[in-house]
């Protein structure tokens, strides 16, 4: 067996969405605006001026959705629940909110699906953003009381959890620059706002362990930094970069500590909360970033740069699934003590047809560099496709289509394209491969 086949037994294939990027029905059943609707409302924030105030329609075609990932046969579906519909304002309970999920997760246990539930995937109440936001500690402990909440429902059913997605994205682009909400720009004045989001984290491991039986882990993007060249300036470019964007997340939860001095002033008891043993670490990994030496008075400590000599995805995003295996055996060697590993988003934005070769090509190199990784002794029980829809891609609205299925965003229609036909012949044939050989009648 070589490839994808080789994948260990057990290997949980699935497929990834977030919540306001599917759901849509922003101001049905008592949901509150998050930062996001504020966000898209901004003129000149959203590429297309577009916003996920109907996105794919999930919140009323989610039967349609969970037929989909029945005929695709992957058993891990990754969704989020959308913090403003629980808890409108970031506090209480408006249980019309949390019946959606309950309604969705009896929906995927009865198709023998296994529901993994991130709890923040970007849509922090506006009203808690109105005060302060993750700039603000008590931002983190009303996330443990959301965390509490959903576990007194869900936590009975719920197979995996991932608290926070991407807190380092959400706090670089949201906070630190402006690409993506609340579109702060602080620079450096984030870092409080990552010790925040992080010990959000924290406080909601500590709540699903009491309130569920499920597995409980993170989504963190990674990606590797490369030098533009091998000179001293551009390698201390990158190895800035992967302090920022890789490190300053991973080592405080991985290894209980900040690197590099920063945040020095964090508690022994924040660090232990933040640290607490996970079943598994997510990983979600598109592209590797290139860097040189930023220009002399340039703000940030590196300056972005291209990656020439690799195909690209529809978004210029560079496609090298050798960057994904060196990410994986990188963590491994870098965190002693690391779980089981989970890629929790993997996948790729082309334009619109239902003949995605490309993709196919992506997905299949991405899964081959899993092996690989697997292959070097690296434990990982998992991989997701980003995404099971064409969905709102964020700041770049319906501009990049990362579905398994095209979603025609007049008519709301979704057809599968030959991407989801290959997604699922392969989940298929690695389960033949590894089902154990029929006992001998005599
Ligand atoms: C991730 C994010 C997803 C999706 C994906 C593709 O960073 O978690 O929500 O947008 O990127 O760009």
């Amino acid at each position: 067996m070589s490839g994808i086949e080789s994948l260990p037994a057990g290997f949980l294939f699935g497929t990834s969405t977030a919540a306001y990027q599917i759901e849509g029905a922003v101001a049905e059943d008592g949901r509150g605006p998050s930062i996001w609707d504020t966000f898209t409302a901004q003129p000149g924030r959203i590429a297309d001026g577009s916003s996920g105030a109907v996105a794919c329609d999930h919140y009323h075609r989610w039967p349609a959705d969970l037929e989909l990932l029945r005929r695709l046969g992957a058993p891990g579906y990754r969704f989020s629940i959308a913090w403003p519909r629980v808890q409108p304002d970031g506090t209480g309970l408006n249980a019309r909110g949390l019946d959606f999920y309950d309604r969705l997760v009896d929906g995927l246990l009865s198709a023998g699906l296994q529901p993994m539930a991130t709890l923040y995937h970007w849509d922090l109440p506006q009203r808690l953003e109105d005060a302060g936001g993750w700039l603000r500690r008590d931002t983190a402990l009303r996330f443990g009381e959301y965390a509490s909440v959903v576990a007194a429902r869900l936590g009975d059913r719920v197979t995996h959890w991932c608290p926070v997605n991407e807190p380092n994205v959400a706090i670089l682009q949201g906070y630190a620059q402006t690409g993506l909400a609340p579109g702060r720009g602080l620079l450096f004045g984030a870092l409080p706002a990552a010790h925040h989001l992080l010990l959000a984290h924290g406080l909601a491991v500590e709540a699903l362990r009491r309130g569920s039986h499920g597995r409980i882990g993170t989504a963190t993007n990674h990606f590797p930094v490369w030098p533009v060249t091998a000179s001293e300036a551009d390698r201390g470019a990158a190895a800035q970069l992967d302090l920022f964007w890789n490190r300053l997340f991973a080592d405080p939860v991985l290894l209980g500590r900040y690197p590099h001095g920063l945040l020095a002033d964090a508690s022994p008891d924040d660090l232990a909360l933040i640290s607490q043993p996970l079943d598994f670490y997510g990983v979600n990994y598109y592209n590797p970033i290139a860097v040189r030496a930023p220009a002399p008075g340039s703000p940030l400590p590196f300056e972005y740069a291209d990656i020439t000599g690799h195909p690209v995805t529809g978004f210029g995003w560079p496609v090298v699934p050798a960057a994904l295996t060196d990410l994986l055996t990188g963590l491994k060697a870098r965190y002693p003590a690391l779980p089981p590993l989970i890629v929790t988003e993997n996948g790729c934005s082309y334009p619109a047809g239902l003949d995605d070769t490309a993709r196919v090509d992506y997905l299949d190199a991405h899964l081959r560099a899993v092996a690989e990784a697997v292959g070097r002794g690296v434990d990982v029980r998992g991989y997701y496709c980003w995404s099971l829809l064409d969905n709102f891609e964020w700041a770049d609205g319906y501009t990049q289509r990362f579905g398994l299925v095209e979603v025609d965003f007049e008519t709301l229609e979704r057809t599968p394209r030959r991407s989801f036909t290959w997604y699922a012949e392969q989940v298929r044939r690695h389960r033949e491969a590894h089902r154990p050989p029929r006992a001998k009648r005599d």
